[in-house]
């Protein structure tokens, strides 16, 4: 089925997942860069149903709200997204402090948590959050092939979870349920350890993906 998707933040994950969810048949909305070049290109180059527009523009009608930005930038995109009640918001943003060196929120809480308190009226789902933005393209581009890497994701309404499944076997991954929103206080420490396989480990990023179901 065919989904309106706003991009709140078009950075390395925004602009990757938003050009790739164009690409499977998506209209895309870019929002939220410090250019609007910058935004204007993404729709261009994603080749699909992809506009450049404001975060409120995004997220009017959305099926399905994509938030990728950093931990400090939060308060300020959901100001300007404006009424976010009853829509779909799938996160993979991390609470990282101001060098992204570490999570500032973990253990009793977690980013998608506090996100869920900030709009008590949307629907949340943690997703992508594990995925070094260098594989997303790579992932895409081998859907059609068997054994699909695994992509967890959580959260507590039923329907936005249906709608996160849809977007990232989309993306190319075998989605797994890994239970209720709070799991992300599990799962965004867990990225850590991706990333540090991803980026400081031998095998690069192509490693983060390599954790296939039994
Ligand atoms: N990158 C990854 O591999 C990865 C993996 C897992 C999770 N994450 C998480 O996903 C989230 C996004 O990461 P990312 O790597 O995509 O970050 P990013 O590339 O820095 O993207 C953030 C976006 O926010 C925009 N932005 C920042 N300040 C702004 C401002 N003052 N006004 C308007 N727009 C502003 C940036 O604009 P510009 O485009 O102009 O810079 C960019 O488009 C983070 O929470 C990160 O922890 C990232």
């Amino acid at each position: 089925m065919s989904m309106r998707i706003g991009i709140l933040g078009s950075g390395l994950m925004g602009g990757k997942l938003g050009t790739i969810w164009a690409r499977a048949g998506h209209e895309v909305i870019f929002s939220y860069a410090r250019s609007e070049e910058k935004l204007k290109k993404l729709a261009r180059d994603a080749k699909g149903k992809a506009r450049p527009g404001t975060p409120r523009e995004a997220a009017q009608d959305a099926d399905a709200l994509l938030l990728a930005v950093h931990w400090s930038r939060f308060d300020d995109v959901l100001k300007q997204a404006g009424d976010l009640s009853g829509k779909v918001i799938v996160t993979c943003s991390l609470p990282m402090n101001a060098d992204d060196t570490d999570l500032v929120i973990a253990h009793t809480s977690s980013g998608a948590e506090e996100l869920a308190k900030k709009v008590p009226t949307a629907r949340v789902v943690s997703a992508f959050g594990t995925v070094p933005s260098e594989v997303l393209f790579d992932v895409y581009e081998a859907k059609r092939k068997t054994g699909r890497p695994s992509l967890l994701y959580c959260g507590d309404d039923k329907k936005a979870k249906a709608v996160a499944v849809e977007l990232i076997r989309d993306t190319g991954f075998d989605p797994v349920d890994a239970g209720p929103l709070r799991i992300a206080r599990y799962t965004e420490p867990f990225t850590l350890l991706i990333a540090r396989l991803a980026y400081e480990g031998k095998g690069g990023p192509e490693l983060a993906y390599r954790f296939e179901r039994f």
